[in-house]
């Protein structure tokens, strides 16, 4: 059984001391070859890392203090990692794929591009929260809310929308931020949360999605973008992990208030998964074994990213949304990833390029 990785304990080893991962913004590898066993693991890590800046770069810090294994990260947007994990089939970028939600990772073990690791760490996350063949294994929980700017709706005289319903206000014309489900995955998580709320039917999906259209006033490329634009005023609402809002409202927006839909909330499992071809399979591995430890989803809350984690001996934060008290649907991530790259033109072709009146 691998040892748990304790961060704090061994963040005082002086050996360790001064261990620095590197954030970086694009890394190129050398060509795959013979020697890509796992005897020739470098001792680095590269993880296509799906969550904030801040939490990519303190997660990797909060790694190689525990371990003294250098790692290096590129934030990517769900469909984005996707994309360059794909185009990594035949010689891998990355090594490790770590946050985001799990229906870009169940897309991706769909299509043979990750590698099955069950980590004895997994055994303390409960089984909704992995995926039983070991593809990727979940992190953190985060729930679908709107963040809603009151002086921006004040003005408009609209209350901030407490349903799905409430969003087709057209008071809210041009008013609402969404990323676009192809390269977020939270808006995709919204996406299927509209599926399961039709009774599973995708037409009926689109068909609330177009309803939206009009007051959407433009698809982002990262799911919490929305939410700087609400904190901004451009818009009134966003639709956005409800963490995301928080974060922002810490960041100065007093004026930021979140409510979650009445008919029920989509919600993600962050994952963390081995790339299929890694170069460095057994450093790989050792990231996944502490990603899973309760130390290291204790860092999260220290750069204002409130998820829940999924390893339930970790100290959850207060402004961690409660599970229990928000009407959630049932979400199923391996569903959702399955039909993720069709239901994602879909919505291209039949929702975000079809003219605004
Ligand atoms: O900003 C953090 C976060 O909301 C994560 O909880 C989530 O997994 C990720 O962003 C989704 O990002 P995107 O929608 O850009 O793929």
């Amino acid at each position: 059984m691998t040892p748990q990785f304790n961060g704090r304990a061994l963040r005082s080893v002086p050996a360790l001391a001064g261990v620095i991962a590197l954030a970086v913004t694009g890394c190129a590898r050398t060509s795959a070859g013979p020697a890509d066993t796992a005897a020739a693991d470098t001792g680095k890590v590269t993880v296509a890392c799906g969550a904030t800046e801040e939490w990519c770069a303190a997660m990797t810090a909060g790694f190689t203090s525990a371990t003294g294994v250098e790692a290096e990260f590129v934030r990517l947007s769900s469909g984005e990692a996707l994309t360059r994990i794909q185009a990594g089939r035949a010689n891998a970028e990355f090594d490790v794929w770590h946050g985001g939600p799990a229906d870009g990772y169940a897309a991706a073990a769909d299509q043979g591009l990750l590698e099955n690791y069950t980590s004895p760490n997994a055994t303390a996350i409960p089984d909704r929260y992995k995926d039983k063949a070991g593809s990727w294994t979940g992190v953190y929980v985060g729930v679908l809310g709107f963040c809603n700017n009151t002086e921006v709706l004040g003005e408009k005289q609209v209350t901030a929308p407490d349903s799905w319903q409430g969003l087709l206000n057209p008071a809210l014309k041009k008013n609402v931020g969404i990323a676009h489900p192809s390269t977020s995955g939270t808006a995709y998580t919204a996406l299927w949360t509209q599926v399961l709320l039709n009774g599973g039917a995708e037409d009926g999906a689109l068909a609330y999605m177009k309803k939206l259209h009009p007051n959407v006033l433009q698809y982002s490329k990262s799911g919490a973008a929305p939410a700087q634009q609400v904190a901004r005023g451009e818009i009134g609402v966003g639709i956005v992990f409800s963490h995301d809002c928080v974060a922002t409202r810490e960041q100065g927006f007093p004026n930021l208030t979140v409510t979650f839909p009445a008919e029920g909330s989509g919600y993600e499992v962050g994952g963390v998964a081995l790339v299929k071809g890694a170069h460095n399979p057994v450093s790989a591995k050792k990231y996944i074994d502490w990603a899973l430890t309760a130390a290291a989803q204790e860092i999260g809350p220290t750069v204002k990213s409130y998820q829940a984690p999924t390893n339930p001996d970790a100290k959850k934060s207060d402004k961690t949304v409660d599970l229990t008290k928000v009407k959630l649907v049932e979400y199923d991530s391996v569903a959702a990833g399955t039909v993720k790259s069709a239901l994602t033109r879909r919505f291209d072709t039949e929702v975000a390029q079809a003219p605004k009146e």
